[in-house]
């Protein structure tokens, strides 16, 4: 129980620092959230969207799953798409994946993980696709690097596939769809330049 107390003392204190710098915080956040982006990146404890990027509360619109994946029937992830697209017109969806991702290299193993296997099996598919080119990369570390790389890119193209999507850049919405990879080794972000969106 006392890491749990922890949290709501740590709490208390990043609340009064906040609070410190600027009095009316809370209060303007509690009337309206009106967050730029939409980040959609893997649950992996080591990438904190906020923090990666400096943003402070009301500023990121965030969804997270194992191994960040977009997927055209996951209505928990095509929801927050919809709402962030519709709802609050964030300017950018960033699909963020990290090297180093367990959910990837999971999901090319021979074991069985239990449930998660059938989540991971988009990349298992994947990597089956593009089996010829990632075995080119010489060991199975860099294989793995180039996955999560690739599974990105994949579902960069994913989000950009969606109803959600394709429905706002027909109504000429400005949005764009970016790739990023960030590093846990070094806590960089490495943009993987696949952007899409309407040509203005
Ligand atoms: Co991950």
């Amino acid at each position: 129980m006392k890491t749990v107390k922890t949290l709501f003392d740590n709490n208390r204190q990043w609340a009064a620092k906040i609070t410190q710098s600027n009095p009316l915080f809370f209060q303007q956040l509690a009337r309206q959230q009106s967050p730029k982006y939409l980040w959609i990146g893997c649950a992996d404890s080591r990438v904190p969207a906020n923090e990666i990027v400096g943003l402070l509360p009301g500023e990121l619109f965030v969804h997270r799953n194992v191994a960040n994946l977009v997927i055209h029937t996951d209505m928990n992830c095509l929801s927050v798409l919809q709402y962030a697209v519709d709802v609050l017109k964030v300017r950018h969806v960033i699909v963020c994946g990290h090297y180093g991702c367990g959910g990837i290299k999971a999901a090319v193993e021979e074991r069985r993980h239990g449930l998660i296997d059938n989540w991971l099996r988009h990349i298992r598919d994947l990597y089956q696709r593009n089996r010829a080119g990632l075995d080119k990369a010489g060991n199975r570390a860099a294989m793995i690097h180039r996955l999560c790389e690739l599974n990105v890119k994949e579902q960069v193209i994913n989000a950009s596939n969606t109803t959600i999507v394709q429905d706002a850049w027909r109504r000429r919405q400005d949005l764009s769809i970016h790739g990023w990879i960030y590093d846990i080794h070094d806590g960089l972000l490495k943009d993987l330049a696949v952007t899409v969106g309407l040509k203005r």
